[in-house]
C-alpha cells in the first residue's frame, strides 16, 4: 500500500452521491438546499471593500511570528468586547491565528493526541471532524445529542462520563464542544457547561470549543453559554472569518487559550511551536484583519434577517396542521432541521428528491442522526428560493407512492 491508513476515511460513495455525480457529468442543473457556502448565496462583503483592505504596503514584508501579527490579534481580540460570554479578559496575546478553524483543529490534535489517541466529539455532528482526527491518526469517540420537542437539544451528560472513564477504550484526550453544533442548532447551556466543565477538571481534560456559529442565534435558550475566555479547565475556542465575516476563501481562523494561568501559559508555547513549522496565516488576510472586522456588525444583521426569514418561510410550508413534516427547533447555526416521515430510507428519498425534483439535500445519516428521516436545510439561502424548495419537498412527499 502506497498511502498512509490516515487517507482511509471516506466513506464508501452512495448512490445519492452518484445520482449528483451524474447530474453534474450531463450538466443538468439542480438546486442545492443544502448550501452553505456564504460566497454562493449573494452573502459577504462587496467586492471594492477586500480589494480596499487588501492593498496594503505592509503586504511586501515577511515577519514569520508563530502566533500571527500582532496588528491583526489585537484587531480580533477588540471584537470580543468584555461580556461577551461571561469573561472578560480578552489577551491578544493568547490568540494563536491560522489558515481556518478546520486547521485549528489540527494544530490542537498534534498538539494534546499521539497516533491512536481518542477525542470526545458530540453526535449528531458535521462529519468533518472525524475527517481532521484521522488525519492525525485519531480515533474519535461520539457523546450523544438528545431531542425533545419542542424544547430542543440537549447534551447526554452520562455519554460523556462513560466515555471518560475509559468504557469502551482508551480515555479520551480532550472533548470537542461545538457551540452552537452543526447541524443541530444546539448551543451549551449553563447546567450542562458547569457539570461537563466538572468532568474535565477533575481529569485534567481540555476543551476544544469551536464558535464559529455562535453569533448566529436564532431560537436560542437564555442560558446559552460561551466558552471564549472559560477559566474552569484549559480551554481553546476556535473561530474565523469563514462563518463570522462570510469569508471563507481568504483563510484566517484563530484559537483563543484559556484556563489556568500555568495551564494556559504552558499550552500557548507548545502551540507556538507547532504554528512555528507552518506559519500558515498569511500576511494579505492578517494585514486586512482589522478593516474587514469594522464590517461584522452590519454583516451579521443582514445575514441574521436572511436566517430569520428563511426559518420563517419553512415553517410556513412545511408546518400547517395537513403538513407530514416538522421543523426541530433551531436555536442557531446556518441549519434547520427537517423532520419527515420515513416512507423509504432517507438514502433514497434523498435520491428521488435530486432525481425528480431536482433538489439536493443532505440527509440525517449525513451528520449520524440516530433515527431517519431527517433533512438538513440550508438557513442561508435566498428566502424565494428557500420557498420554491420547500414547496416541491413537501409536494415530493405529498405524492409519493413508493414508484
Ligand atoms: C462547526 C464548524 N466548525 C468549523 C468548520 C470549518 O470552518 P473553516 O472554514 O474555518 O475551516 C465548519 C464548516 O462548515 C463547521 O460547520
Amino acid at each position: 500500500m502506497i498511502f498512509s491508513a490516515r487517507i482511509d476515511f471516506a466513506p464508501a460513495r452512495n448512490s445519492l452521491d452518484l445520482e449528483r455525480e451524474s447530474l453534474r457529468a450531463k450538466g443538468s442543473a439542480f438546486f442545492d438546499l443544502s448550501q452553505s457556502n456564504p460566497t454562493k448565496v449573494g452573502l459577504g462583503f462587496e467586492t471594492d471593500r477586500i480589494t480596499r483592505a487588501f492593498a496594503n504596503q505592509a503586504n511586501a514584508l515577511y515577519y514569520p511570528e508563530p502566533k500571527g501579527l500582532a496588528n491583526a490579534r489585537r484587531a480580533i481580540a477588540e471584537h470580543f468586547p468584555p461580556g461577551r460570554g461571561e469573561f472578560p479578559n480578552v489577551d491578544p496575546e493568547r490568540f494563536l491565528l491560522c489558515a481556518s478553524t478546520s486547521e485549528a483543529y489540527s494544530y490542537l490534535f498534534k498538539l494534546l493526541c499521539n497516533p491512536g489517541d481518542s477525542i470526545l466529539i458530540p453526535r449528531p455532528g458535521y462529519p468533518l471532524f472525524d475527517q481532521l482526527a484521522a488525519l492525525e491518526s485519531v480515533a474519535t469517540i461520539p457523546y450523544r445529542l438528545e431531542y425533545s420537542h419542542p424544547s430542543g437539544w440537549t447534551i447526554d451528560i452520562d455519554s460523556i462520563t462513560q466515555a471518560l472513564a475509559g468504557k469502551g477504550g482508551a480515555s479520551p484526550k480532550a472533548i470537542v464542544l461545538i457551540n452552537p453544533n452543526n447541524p443541530t442548532g444546539s448551543y451549551i447551556h449553563r447546567e450542562e457547561l458547569s457539570r461537563i466543565a466538572g468532568l474535565c477538571a477533575e481529569r485534567s481534560i481540555p476543551i476544544i470549543a469551536d464558535e464559529v456559529f455562535y453569533g448566529y442565534d436564532l431560537e436560542a435558550r437564555e442560558d446559552r453559554r460561551s466558552l471564549f475566555g472559560f477559566e474552569e479547565c484549559l480551554t481553546f475556542t476556535l473561530d474565523g472569518f469563514s462563518k463570522r465575516l462570510c469569508l471563507p476563501q481568504l483563510k484566517l481562523g484563530w484559537i483563543y487559550v484559556s484556563g489556568p494561568e500555568n495551564e494556559a501559559r504552558k499550552a500557548m508555547e507548545a502551540l507556538e511551536l507547532v504554528a512555528d513549522s507552518f506559519l500558515s496565516a498569511g500576511a494579505p488576510v492578517m494585514n486586512a484583519a482589522a478593516e474587514l472586522l469594522e464590517g461584522e456588525r452590519e454583516l451579521r444583521a443582514l445575514v441574521k434577517a436572511r436566517m430569520a426569514k428563511v426559518l420563517s418561510v419553512y415553517r410556513s410550508v412545511l408546518e400547517d396542521e395537513t403538513s407530514v413534516h416538522r421543523l426541530l427547533r433551531c436555536e442557531g447555526g446556518w441549519t434547520a432541521l427537517v423532520q419527515s416521515p420515513r416512507y423509504a430510507e432517507e438514502e433514497s428519498l434523498s435520491r428521488e428528491l435530486l432525481r425528480r425534483e431536482g433538489l439536493y439535500v443532505h440527509p440525517g445519516f449525513f451528520f449520524d442522526m440516530e433515527k431517519e428521516a431527517f433533512f438538513a436545510f440550508s438557513l442561508i439561502i435566498r428566502p424565494e428560493e428557500a420557498r420554491a424548495a420547500a414547496e416541491k419537498f413537501r409536494s415530493f412527499f405529498d405524492r409519493y407512492d413508493g414508484n
